[in-house]
């Protein structure tokens, strides 16, 4: 399973990267707005100090809605960076964008997945990532767990090759549970993935044994 960072915050990168289990970022407009990155040329420039940082994908996400623009977007964040993967939004024009870039060899993620049939759709137009948004379905009293599951039995119903990126992770468990059910990758913030290396047997094991070999010097 890959573990993606979700922040445009270049501090929080340094440190998920230094745990050396970073496999790549995930943005979007409200996490970069988050970090006062507006404009596009600074929003560019921040994609690249990303890039920097870590040795990953690193999503970038179109701003345009409509297939033209998208396609002129995706092309110049595409040519940023080598690591960059264009972020493209599940609507009609979106898919139509997902299947230009991949007939491109242009990698995508596509975000603000919500149901089966979208992920279906990501899967079909030529996706590298599908993003399905599991803590804001769970925030509306949907399962967002369920729906990883559904994908995953589709996608291994047919081989396709794109993958599962749960996204819209919250916490620890969200991590632990997506890793059962087979998500190809994961972004959450870095106390999810800190969160796994957390167990009270181990804090006290180890000052059992610390306080042993003081015994003993
Ligand atoms: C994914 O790529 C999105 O940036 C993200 O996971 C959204 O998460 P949120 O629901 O916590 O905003």
């Amino acid at each position: 399973m890959k573990f993606f960072i979700d922040t445009a915050n270049l501090d929080q990168i340094r440190e998920a990267q230094a745990l050396g289990v970073l496999d790549g970022v995930t943005t979007n407009p409200s996490l970069m707005a988050k970090e006062g990155i507006s404009g596009r040329n600074s929003i560019l420039k921040h994609y690249v100090d990303i890039c920097t940082i870590v040795e990953g994908d690193v999503s970038a996400e179109v701003i345009a809605t409509e297939f033209d623009a998208m396609v002129k977007e995706g092309e110049e964040l595409a040519e940023l960076h080598d690591q960059i993967v264009v972020k493209v939004p599940m609507i009609k024009e979106g898919v139509k964008a997902l299947k230009y870039f991949s007939d491109k060899g242009i990698r995508t993620n596509c975000t603000l997945v919500f149901s089966p049939g979208q992920a279906l759709l990501a899967a079909k137009a030529g996706a590298t990532y599908v993003s399905p948004f599991i803590g804001r379905l769970d925030d509306i009293s949907t399962d967002g767990l369920n729906l990883i599951a559904e994908i995953r039995h589709i996608y291994d119903n047919y081989a396709f090759e794109t993958q599962i990126l749960a996204a819209s992770v919250r916490h620890t468990m969200h991590v632990i549970d997506c890793a059962k059910l087979g998500a190809d990758v994961m972004t959450g913030p870095l106390s999810a993935i800190e969160g796994l290396l957390k167990h009270p047997l181990t804090d006290s094991g180890l000052a059992k044994f610390l306080a042993d070999y003081q015994k003993g010097n």
